[in-house]
């Protein structure tokens, strides 16, 4: 009998890629999702890279209620991934309060019912958010976390802290937070990739919709930073290589590896990219002239950051493999099967 994996959050970006890492691994996933920022038509592009269709309950994390009923028409799971959460910085500077009830009750709800069925490990989806503007480079899991900079990284650091708390008071599983850099790129199928709905925040899915004419001009925060070429730096992850992480993680926490009840890993390529130098190699790989301009900074960017993953290579026995070109590419393919898909 396959083990059973919930993931939450399963139809998004991360968790619909993470589940194809799933399954192929030879794990059962139940997926749930609330389709707020998401499509159910995802599944059909998970089935058709894997061959096997998710089983899927249409359910919201907050509804512990609606949640229970999961686990009683599933039972074994064995560990949860937990993507569900609602994640734009801007948007949690506009509406603290629906990002601290949606992403602290659904942790809240996910730990309390684990107990009740037999959970045995937790994975959490956190982010580099947590380390601010650090005052070394590159960032390695002990680096010091700052003070948060908005609703939605307080939430990723108060959830830390949830775990680490419920885990120390004897709770009877295990944890692992995984601290994502900047994840980008898509499926090497194009089947399943990012589904930025409206004007994209993130610059992976502005830069694929102006080079397929959906935006006129890409807008560049700020080229006035102390950086090389003035922009900011950040350490892009190709999703795929995410997603294995978490394969990775799961295997390494229910096989009684864990040398810790909580384990943290920076998930990143240990690599920094500024935004021009993006752009300039999305030109290169794709053929295609990007339009863009500098503009004034954005409110809430951090100047640089990129990832020391030497203990997620070491202990999860994971590395990032695909190169920023093969990524940036993937991002490319899928929006151009974006523009081929008949709504
Ligand atoms: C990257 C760089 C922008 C858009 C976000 C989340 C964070 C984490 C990672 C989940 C920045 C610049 C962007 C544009 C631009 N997600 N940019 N023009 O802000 O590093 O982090 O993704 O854990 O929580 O906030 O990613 O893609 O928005 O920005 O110049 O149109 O691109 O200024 O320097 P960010 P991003």
């Amino acid at each position: 009998m396959a083990t059973r994996i919930l993931v939450t959050g399963g139809t998004g970006y991360i968790g619909s890629h993470t589940t194809v890492e799933l399954q192929q691994a030879g794990y059962e996933v139940v997926s749930i999702d609330n389709l707020s920022n998401s499509n159910i038509k995802v599944l059909d592009g998970i089935e058709a890279i894997t061959g096997i269709r998710p089983l899927f309950e249409q359910v919201d994390c907050t509804d512990k209620e609606a949640l229970a009923a999961v686990f009683e028409k599933y039972p074994g799971i064995k560990a949860i991934i937990n993507f569900a959460a609602s994640k734009a910085v801007g948007e949690s500077v506009q509406k603290p309060l629906l990002y601290y009830r949606n992403n602290l009750v659904t942790l809240l709800n996910l730990l309390d019912l684990m107990p009740r069925f037999g959970v045995e490990g937790f994975v959490f989806s956190s982010s580099c958010t947590v380390y601010g503007q650090p005052d070394h480079l590159p960032v390695n899991e002990d680096t010091p976390i700052k003070p948060a900079t908005s609703p939605y990284g307080n939430t990723k650091q108060i959830c830390e802290e949830i775990i680490n708390d419920a885990v120390h008071a004897e709770a009877p599983y295990k944890a692992v937070l995984l601290r994502y850099f900047n994840p980008i790129g898509a499926h090497p199928s194009a089947l399943i990739g990012e589904l930025p709905l409206g004007v994209p925040q993130n610059l992976i899915p502005f830069v694929t919709q102006t080079a397929a004419g959906i935006r006129e001009c890409l807008s560049v925060f700020g080229d006035d930073y102390n950086t090389p070429d003035g922009s900011c730096i950040r350490d892009y992850i190709h999703v795929v290589d995410l997603a294995k992480a978490h394969v990775a993680a799961v295997g390494r926490m229910l096989s009684g590896k864990s040398e810790k009840p909580v384990e943290i890993f920076n998930l990143g390529t240990g690599r920094g990219l500024s935004v021009l130098e993006v752009i300039d190699t999305f030109q290169k790989v794709t053929g295609v002239k990007l339009n863009y301009k500098i503009v004034g900074r954005r409110e809430g960017d951090i100047e640089q950051v990129w990832a020391d993953p030497t203990r997620a290579n070491r202990v999860l026995g994971w590395k990032a493999q695909s190169t920023v070109e093969e990524t940036l590419l993937s991002a490319w393919r899928w929006q151009q099967h974006l523009g081929e898909i008949k709504d």
